[in-house]
Order: C-alpha cells, then structure tokens, then sequence
C-alpha cells in the first residue's frame, strides 16, 4: 500500500514564533487527520532543529526540508547538504519544485545530482514535476512532465525509486487560487503511473506516493485526494494555517 501524505511546504514564510505556534496547533488537532496519512512540515533551514524537538518522537508528522545542495560537504557558502538535515531529523527533501526550476536554474542534470545526495543519506525525496500554463495549452504537457520524471529519476534503481516521493504541480495552479480539476489531476497522475510502470514495472508504480500540489485547500482536497491516483498533497499557502493544514489532512 503506498503511502498517503500531506506534506506542508512554507516557502519562505513565518519566523520562529509563527512557526512553533504552527507546528503546536497542528499537534494540537492531529486526532482529525485521516486514518493512516502521514503529515510532513518543509519549513526553511532554520526551524528544522526547534521542530525537531517539538515533534519529539512523534510517529505520524515528519520533517521535510525545500531543498538541499548536490554536494555532501565542502567550501560551498550558503548550500545545506543531505548528511547535515539528515543529522537534525530530516526525513524528506523536496526537490525539482517549479520555483527552484524558474528563480534558481536548476536543471534536469543538477536534480538528478541532488536526488542521489538525498537517497544516498537515507533521506526521501519528494520530487516535483509540472506544466506552465503555455505548455498546457500547447497540448504535450504529459510527455513533457514524464520527462521530467525521466531526467530527474530514472537513473536510479528500482529499489532506490522505490523511496522516491512524487509531487504533480502545475505551475499555472501553484499560489493562484486555480486549482487542477480533479479529472486533470487524475489524468496526469495515471500517466506518470504508467510511465513509471514502463520503466520500472507495474509493482513500483503501484507502491509510488504521486502527491498533487497547487492551490489545494481544505475545501478542494476531499475530490482531489478521492482520485484512484492522488495520494495526498503537496500544501504551499493552506500549510501556513493549522485548520487549513488539518482541513485537507483529513479529506482522505
Ligand atoms: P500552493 O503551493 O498550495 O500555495 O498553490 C503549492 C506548492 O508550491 O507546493
């Protein structure tokens, strides 16, 4: 059974007060969240070590980083690497989001770097694929997110993939309000399905997390998450309010 996941990604927002306040409602109400789903917070660098010794030995709710260097250790000013999140508790890396794409160049090849650096630290990625709106309206949005997945994941074997955490994002629904329609949703994520089944085989694609992300909300997430092909949320804007986080967590 794959698992079902609503991982909160903060962007760069909230400081140390908001984000213990954050952490602590959420705690506060996980009695509601849906049997079996698991919650991950991807706050920035900096509140990792606090939210670890919030969570404590918490068994439902992890810790989930934005991103993280390709390199394990060196003179690499301003970079966080795989083995330092992995020493304060981090659990999940989020990698290939469309902003680091677009405002950070990051490419096909550095993502594939980064993958490795996470995997190879224990670490599991959630790897985030996605169409703008131009290539959504130009018709071959599915080939071209399942390269993404090809370029970025791939290269890795099966047993290696099998920890890979996939996050459908398309850009034109990211912090717009415009959310994919859950036909739309379901569209691409079975087709991912299948394109890592082509590759991988039907076992793998079967056992794969394919989370949807872009404008979900507590009021969208119940059609969305009932698709045979969601498995849960990649959460930008409704993370940062613990009703909200909890709305959608418990829409399964
Ligand atoms: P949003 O962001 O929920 O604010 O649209 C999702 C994301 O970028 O992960």
């Amino acid at each position: 059974m794959r698992k079902k996941i609503v991982a909160g990604n903060w962007k760069m927002n909230l400081d140390r007060t908001q984000g213990e306040q954050l952490i602590q409602d959420v705690l506060a109400q996980k009695a509601e969240v849906s049997k079996g789903a698991i919650l991950v917070f991807c706050p920035p660098f900096p509140h990792l070590g606090y939210a670890k010794s919030i969570l404590g030995a918490e068994n439902s709710i992890f810790l989930g980083a934005q991103n993280c260097s390709d390199k394990a250790s060196g003179a690499f000013t301003g970079e966080v690497s795989a083995p330092i999140l992995r020493s304060f508790g981090v659990e999940y890396v989020i990698l290939g989001h469309s902003e680091r794409r677009q405002y950070f160049a990051e490419s096909d090849s550095l993502l594939a770097q980064k993958v490795d650096q996470v995997l190879a630290n224990g670490l599991q990625p959630i790897f985030c694929c996605g169409e703008s709106l131009e290539q959504r309206n130009a018709g071959d949005f599915v080939n071209l997110v399942s390269e993404q997945l090809t370029k970025g994941l791939f290269h890795l074997s099966a047993e290696s993939f099998a920890k890979v955490v996939i996050a459908y994002e398309p850009i034109w629904a990211i912090g717009t309000g415009v959310t994919a329609s859950s036909a739309q949703a379901q569209e691409m994520h079975a087709a991912l399905r299948k394109h890592i089944a082509k590759y991988y085989g039907e076992a793998v694609a079967q056992n794969t997390s394919i989370l949807y992300g872009g404008s979900c909300k507590p009021d969208n997430a119940a059609e969305l998450f009932a698709c045979a092909d969601v498995d849960g949320g990649l959460i930008g804007g409704a993370s940062l309010k613990a009703s909200d986080f909890i709305g959608i967590a418990k829409s399964f």
